[in-house]
């Protein structure tokens, strides 16, 4: 089964970025980790980031054509991006990721647009959130 797990903005900065909020993992060793679990769980998984919102977009598109499962940091996008709500609306499985626990940082932070069509959410369990969203997709996709 394939599975895209899709970054937003400045994740790919994974472990040099506030690493007290983010852990130290580095976002290439994070995506290698997933391809690697995800092989051991039956999953096809391709990890991608990107800082730009039309492209997040249409991979979000490309998920639903392919009728994929899709695990979703949008990071800062998830407050306010109705484009990437509407796009990740024709997914028809995803899992909604934060790697910090948002609802114990700034206010707005604590508000999602991508919460209401999440087959689920995984706040605050650091970069092993990820994990728990694959093991998600195995238990319900
Ligand atoms: C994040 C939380 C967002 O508020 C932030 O903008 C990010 C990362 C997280 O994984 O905790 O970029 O999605």
């Amino acid at each position: 089964r394939k599975v895209f797990v899709l970054n937003g903005p400045n994740l790919g900065r994974l472990g040099t970025r506030q690493t007290d909020v983010y852990g130290a993992v580095t976002y290439s060793d994070l995506a290698a980790h997933l391809v690697e679990t995800g092989e051991g769980m039956g999953l096809d998984v391709e990890v991608r980031q990107t800082e730009h919102e039309g492209e997040m977009i249409t991979w979000l598109h490309e998920a639903a054509d392919a009728q994929a499962a899709v695990v979703l940091n949008a990071g800062a996008w998830t407050h306010y991006s109705y484009a990437i709500a509407d796009a990740a609306a024709l997914v028809p499985f995803y899992v909604e990721v934060h790697i910090s626990n948002v609802h114990a940082r700034e206010e707005f932070r604590r508000h999602s647009v991508l919460s209401a069509n999440a087959s689920g959410i995984i706040v605050g369990c650091g970069v092993g959130g990820y994990d728990l969203a694959l093991a998600h997709v195995v238990a319900s996709a």
